[in-house]
């Protein structure tokens, strides 16, 4: 009984200082949506679970290394047998069980209430793609490549995929959506922002070579501020072809992959190539004219720059595409000196 009341209270001294320890590292970022703090209630509980049993386990194997080592109170000779204790086992499984069942009632409690509709939710389809994030504000018939959202309103997210699976992962907000190709796949994912402030958006699902770099930055606003940004998107449209073309170049992810200023990406940087000689995979050499970089948006596999890889672009660019926008991509890649 002497062990056991010493071994009790070292378990409860043990707990509180990890549950403490864990608490003060730091583990989980700002809680950025109102999911977060329910998401992060579970995390709670599950915090103390784990302090608990790390605690249990090591001061049970710490108390029996050191007190009931081999000495003259114990010599060297077997212990005593024991072939099972019923009780024990009884004890052992009930309680287990009631933990988990009472953990997954939490769960989904707590899945409800992150999931509830409201009707004022503002929609955005997201479109992920290798390696970009894509917005679409359908309401307003803006797209873009930063995620602009007014603080305390709920958002509604479609999301989909022009390749492989993503994953639309904001930590601030916890909240995470696999993103898959293929138009009955689209997703729903439900969040409302409560701190205003710059997140990024992660991509959570190793999608290819650039996975790790592909990040967009989210903006939590005000309304009003948000009205702005509407205003300003919808306004402020340029209407030269150098410029047209760089809107859509940003705004479809293409400097995921091609860089403006010349540093090296997935694919050749955009800066200077225009009228440029390159040597392709194929041995041939060729100079970068209009007609070239024509055919490299439309048919991305039929003339690759050697040292980068092939079929990492979309091939459907041809259907995404007016003639009259590729074009003015074009123009804007001429104008990249
Ligand atoms: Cu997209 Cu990883």
């Amino acid at each position: 009984m002497k062990h056991f009341t010493i071994v009790s209270v070292l378990i409860i001294l043990l707990t509180i200082i990890v549950y403490i320890f864990l608490q003060s590292v730091g583990l989980l970022p700002i809680q950025a949506s109102s999911q977060a703090i329910i998401i992060d209630q579970l995390f709670d509980i599950h915090i103390g679970i784990i302090a608990f049993l790390f605690s249990l386990i090591s001061v049970f194997i710490g108390y029996s290394l050191i007190v009931f080592r081999r000495n003259k109170q114990f010599p060297d000779e077997d212990g005593k047998h024991v072939t099972g204790s019923s009780k024990l086992e009884i004890v052992w499984t009930l309680v287990p069980l009631g933990v988990v069942i009472f953990i997954s009632y939490l769960g989904a409690l707590s899945l409800a209430e992150t999931r509830k509709v409201e009707p004022q939710a503002l929609a955005v389809n997201v479109t992920g793609g290798q390696w970009y994030w894509s917005f679409t504000y359908p309401d307003y018939g803006i797209t873009s490549d930063v995620l602009y959202l007014p603080v305390d309103r709920q958002v509604k997210l479609s999301l989909t995929s022009v390749d492989v699976i993503h994953s639309f992962w904001v930590p601030e907000f916890r909240v995470k959506q696999d993103v898959l190709p293929g138009e009955n796949f689209v997703k729903e994912l439900r969040f409302t922002p409560i701190e205003k402030g710059d997140y990024m958006v992660l991509c959570a699902e190793l999608c290819g070579g650039a996975h790790a770099y592909m990040n967009s930055p989210v903006k939590v606003v005000t309304e009003v501020n948000f009205q702005d940004w509407v205003d300003e998107e919808l306004g402020n449209f340029p209407q030269d072809p150098v410029s047209l073309g760089e809107r859509l170049s940003k705004n479809n992810g293409c400097f995921g992959c091609h860089s403006i200023d010349g540093s090296d990406g997935v694919g050749p940087t955009w800066k200077s190539v225009f009228g440029s000689e390159k040597s392709l995979v194929s041995g041939e050499k060729i100079i970068v004219d209009e007609e070239y970089l024509y055919d490299s948006i439309i048919n991305p596999n039929s003339q690759i720059v050697l040292g980068y890889p092939a079929n990492v672009m979309a091939q459907n660019y041809v259907d995404l595409f007016t003639e009259e926008e590729i074009n003015n991509m074009i123009e804007f890649i001429k104008s990249l000196e």
